[in-house]
């Protein structure tokens, strides 16, 4: 009997750095490749490019390796236990940073039956990450954004989507991260603001700016990102325009289309009820999602359906009511609003949701009970927040501040320090020079 060896990899563009590592594991004995799931490596670093059942296929196919079992999470210790292999063989990379404690663990695991780590130097020259920025160079295709979100929802339980209004805020959605203990943290995607689109063309948000108006926007952003979309697509229109818009947004390559179920002139919800708002009628709203799931060329874009019910002061009972109703007219989910300034109503909703038997993916967007954690919403069952507008309301005032210094001043030195400097904007966005 030939000795065991355990290899765990993402396997998402093999390089020679893989292939070195598989190498010396079959020089040890047998070697058996911990996949790792699209879930384990979302929950701390980026989704992989290629699917799982692509990169089984890669794997399997490599003279190295002998058989390919999942590996569902960052952490060893479970298949360790039930392969039971005399050798670990990894990277020497991971003995700092993220993966430091699942290094440890896998250590003490392996002792319980005698097996050893054995770590293979680092392939210098050549990363993953490297060829991830470089891939992001390359850019995408409509098909492979589109995919993305239903993919990212089923690899993690909660998503962050943050308001574009043009390709700049497009570019710090796709390219800002944080680096924390657990992982790199970033944005998962960008949401198609009606608010945001409307107010950086100076124009109220009451659908006066029209669908090519919002898809040139739209345009923008996707030339120069590749990250997916979910697009705010207020009342949706008629049923039989709406069905045009579906079809625009899916070529485009965008994920999802939110409606929102008022009739009429619509007004922006976080006025409430301090201008009259008209809600469709269940059966309208219901029409029209049906409409537009009927219009879809693939199976892969979602239509997801918002209740204005509590914005409007109609009760959580009439919420209920339209979400039922609503996912049984086919949508893919449901976004619950809310402009009170704590999340109680919305919590309310959430825990009569989870007890849904077709539920589907539950969106919020907690712009006025922003003291509400991603990890409180977590708990609750949302899949997806929107943080719907803090790109624009925060680069208006920066803009409003230096243009009264100027005012002030008559000239621009006393401003300079709080603005980019000249070097640095030169140097933002690649292709410049
Ligand atoms: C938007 O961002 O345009 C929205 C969310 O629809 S809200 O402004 O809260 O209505
Ligand atoms: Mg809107």
């Amino acid at each position: 009997m030939p000795k065991q060896v355990y290899v765990a990899m993402s396997a998402d563009m093999v390089h020679p750095g893989h292939l070195n590592i598989l190498r010396k594991a079959a020089e040890l004995g047998e070697v058996t490749v911990g996949l790792l799931t699209d879930q384990a490596i979302a929950s701390y670093k980026r989704l992989p490019f290629m699917t799982y059942e692509h990169r089984r296929e890669v794997m399997e196919n490599l003279k190295a390796v002998s058989r390919v079992v999942p590996q569902t999470t960052l952490d060893y210790v479970a298949n360790l236990k039930s392969l039971k292999p005399d050798f670990l063989v990894h990277g020497d990379d991971w003995q700092t940073g993220v993966q430091q404690q699942t290094r440890a663990r896998a250590i003490v695991a392996l002792a319980q039956w005698g097996g050893k780590l054995v770590e293979v130097p680092y392939t210098p020259g050549i990363s993953s990450t490297a060829l991830h920025a470089a891939m992001k160079e390359v850019g995408t295709t409509p098909d492979l954004r589109l995919k993305q979100l239903r993919r990212l929802l089923n690899a993690r339980p909660l998503l962050r989507f943050l308001d574009i209004h043009n390709a700049l805020s497009g570019l710090i959605i796709e390219n800002t991260h944080v680096d924390t203990p657990g992982g790199r943290r970033e944005f998962d995607g960008m949401w198609g603001s009606s608010l945001t689109d409307s107010t950086a063309k100076g124009k109220p948000d009451i659908e006066a700016v029209d669908v090519s108006a919002r898809m040139t926007t739209l345009n923008e952003v996707l030339e120069v990102t590749t990250k997916p979309i979910i697009y705010d697509a207020d009342t949706g229109g008629q049923s039989e325009h709406f069905v045009f818009t579906v079809r625009t947004l899916e070529r485009l390559g965008v994920s999802a289309a939110i409606i929102e179920d008022k009739t009429g002139l619509k007004k922006n919800s976080l006025f409430g009820t301090d201008v009259p708002q008209t809600q469709d009628s269940i059966e309208n709203f219901c029409a029209k999602i049906s409409a537009g799931k009927n219009a879809q060329a693939t199976s892969d874009f979602m239509i997801i359906a918002r209740i204005e019910s509590l914005i409007l002061q109609r009760g959580m009972d009439d919420a209920r009511a339209r979400a039922k109703a609503y996912l049984d007219s086919g949508a893919d989910g449901i976004m619950i609003h809310s402009r009170q300034k704590t999340p109680d109503e919305i919590f309310e909703f959430c825990r009569w949701y989870a007890t849904l038997e077709n539920k589907k993916t539950l969106v919020v967007v907690p712009s006025s009970y922003n003291s509400v954690t991603e990890e409180a919403l977590q708990a609750h069952g949302v899949n997806i927040v929107i943080y719907a507008n803090q790109l624009l309301r925060s680069a208006y005032p920066a803009m409003v501040t230096t243009a009264r210094s100027i005012l002030a001043h008559q000239r621009s030195a006393e401003c300079d320090a709080q603005m980019m400097p000249i070097s640095e904007i030169l140097g933002l966005i690649p292709g410049t020079k």
